[in-house]
């Protein structure tokens, strides 16, 4: 007989009374604390549904990759046409699904970010362009902000200041982290509701003294998502720009959320009046898919390859998801899903303000486009976060049938996440603010 035991089914009377889905639970590693109660069967739209039949309106976008909404033709399509094409290949081949990508993002991307590579996850876009930056610079030392989240792969997870750091033994050597520039909450309480780039000036004055001459890359989100939903200060990405070029790094832009119209442009660090070395994109190119892409420049490109550059991984350039990957960047285009996210962008954040004249636990709306954070205080003058009331009010939004998340990671404050798909009808974002606004009475 084998070392192998087979384990007996659980009786009936317990599958009858849900014990299956208690038994499937049993077996699942819990990654992000306890899993919600809801078992979900089906997603259209702006709408999940679950098993028995409760209806909730999905304010993430999932885990904010659904910018088209759940179920989207185009998305169908593509995976349909695909998967009687080809879906996974050796990684050295290519498939026309992966060049035309290439092209049709670069068409949208300004020069001189030329040339892209396609990976499965937001770690790995992150991942890939820290890794041709130490390269290319030679050097090992890389900045991300305080309040950062880049990914779980090893040197994303190294430069995530937000959460997750204690208990999985050393970052990676010559990570360093910058004060969030968050006007509402002054990492070095020196301005109020504004940033004169004071908190950059003596972030870069701290890594200066740490460095030890081998810089490589600053990696920035251009609204920090799990650190509250903090748009860069007007400026800051500018700046931050030029004191990296004043010590040869390079800037990494991690467009993960904010990429492909949720802002209002196809790309965030286009209002911000520069050009990255790098780009990653992730979570709103898949459309729900697992897709990123690392993209920089050809000069950086040609080094790197002839230095040997080295990162292959099992689902690189894969032709499925590149061809759901044209199939969301077309519909962004097509759909002109820009424009929308700032008319319901801007619908949405009058209610936000509306809602935060009647309840003084709003201490701060703020965002772009439709990427939106309310910022709770248990005291608007001292602006004391009220972590507590966050996770009541969510709850109480998934029992009135709202999905809404809470970032609340130390020190950065309790911020309702509210990022709904951006195909998302005027009634709905109009539906979700008087859940909102009911749960929050309801919690007080
Ligand atoms: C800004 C940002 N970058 C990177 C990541 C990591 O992406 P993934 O979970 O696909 O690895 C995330 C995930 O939440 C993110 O928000």
């Amino acid at each position: 007989m084998s070392a192998m035991t087979v384990r007996a089914t659980p009786p009936a009377a317990d599958l009858e009374a849900g014990g299956e889905v208690r038994a499937g639970r049993d077996h699942l590693i819990r990654y992000g604390g306890e899993f919600s109660d809801l078992l979900i069967e089906h997603a259209a739209g702006s709408w999940l549904t679950t098993e028995d039949g409760r209806r909730i309106l999905d304010f993430t976008s999932g885990q904010m990759c659904a910018t088209l909404g759940h179920g989207h033709p185009a998305i169908l399509e593509a995976m349909r046409e695909a998967s009687g094409r080809v879906v996974h290949l050796f990684s050295g081949f290519l498939s026309r699904d992966v060049t035309d990508l290439a092209r049709e993002l670069m068409a949208v991307l300004p020069e001189p970010l030329t040339r892209a590579m396609f990976l499965s996850t937001g770690g790995e876009a992150n991942e890939a362009a820290l890794r041709l930056a130490k390269l290319h610079t030679g050097g090992h030392e890389v900045l991300a902000f305080a309040g950062s989240w880049h990914g779980m792969t090893a040197g994303a997870a190294s430069s995530t200041y937000s959460a997750g750091r204690r208990g999985y033994g050393p970052g990676l050597p010559g990570t360093m982290a910058l004060p969030t520039p968050n006007p509402y909450r002054c990492p070095i309480a020196h301005c109020r509701d504004r940033c004169d780039l004071t908190c950059l000036t003596a972030g870069m004055a701290l890594a200066d003294a740490q460095s030890v001459g081998a810089p490589a890359a600053a990696i920035v989100e251009p609204i920090l998502s799990a650190g509250g939903i903090v748009p860069l200060p007007d400026g800051y990405m500018a700046a931050l720009k030029q004191r990296c070029e004043d010590r040869g790094m390079l800037l990494v832009v991690d467009e993960a959320q904010t990429a492909l119209g949720r802002v209002g442009t196809m790309f965030a660090f286009e209002q911000h009046d520069v050009v990255p070395d790098f780009v990653a994109l992730s979570k709103t190119l898949g459309g729900g898919l697992p897709l990123s892409a690392t993209i920089t420049t050809d000069a950086i490109e040609q080094d790197a390859f002839e230095k040997g550059f080295l990162h292959v991984t099992s689902h690189v350039s894969d032709p499925l998801p590149a061809a759901v990957g044209r199939a969301v960047l077309r519909t962004v285009i097509a759909e002109d899903l820009g424009s929308r996210a700032v008319a319901m962008g801007a619908r949405l954040r009058a209610g936000l303000q509306e809602l935060q004249r009647r309840h003084e636990v709003i201490g701060d709306v703020r965002g772009v486009g439709l990427m939106l954070g309310v910022d709770l205080v248990s005291d608007r003058e001292t602006r004391e976060p009220d972590t507590r009331y966050g996770s009541a009010v969510t709850e109480r939004c998934i029992e009135l049938g709202l999905n809404v998340n809470i970032v609340k990671f130390a020190g950065l404050g309790s911020v309702l996440r509210i990022a709904p798909p951006l195909t998302i009808s005027a009634q709905d974002i109009d539906l979700g603010l008087e859940i909102l606004d009911q749960a929050l009475t309801d919690c007080r």
